[in-house]
């Protein structure tokens, strides 16, 4: 059976659609998880949203043994979680960075970044488009 690929987003992405929507647009999460379930076109999606920096380490942990890819929106954690480049270093499947802004041309502190390091690429300033473009890829890359 083909192993579902993992959308795992970091802490504030379930305000999406209230939170600064000149950054961040005005979908909302629900809006994204339903427009990807209907671009996969019948491939499995565990898509899902923590505020917790120990729920999404044990979740990366869990994409790794269960699922295809992990395309991941880490949040502020990608800015300041150790725990989460190491377990990012321990995946082998391919590991798709997305950021509806682009933290790069934002303040200095969201420059430190401990996710890229440990990503087969990264999708950042696209806005919601960017989970699809992400999707494409993983799908592409496991098929
Ligand atoms: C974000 C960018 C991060 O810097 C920020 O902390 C977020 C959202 C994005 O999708 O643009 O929470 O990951």
């Amino acid at each position: 059976m083909t192993k579902p690929i993992y959308v795992l987003n970091g802490p504030n992405l379930n305000l999406l659609g209230s939170r600064e929507p000149e950054i961040y647009g005005t979908q909302t999460l629900d809006d994204i998880r339903d427009s990807l379930i209907e671009t996969a076109d019948g491939r499995a999606i565990e898509f899902r949203q923590t505020n917790s920096e120990g729920d999404l380490v044990t979740w990366v942990q869990e994409a790794q043994r269960e699922g295809a890819a992990l395309i991941l929106n880490a949040g502020a954690y990608t800015h300041t979680s150790v725990a989460l480049h190491d377990a990012l270093r321990a995946c082998t499947i391919p590991v798709i960075e997305v950021h509806l802004s682009n933290p790069a041309a934002r303040e200095s502190f969201r420059h430190i970044n401990y996710v890229t390091p440990a990503a087969t690429a990264t999708i950042a300033g696209l806005g919601a488009r960017g989970y699809h473009f992400a999707l494409e890829a993983a799908i592409k890359m496991t098929a």
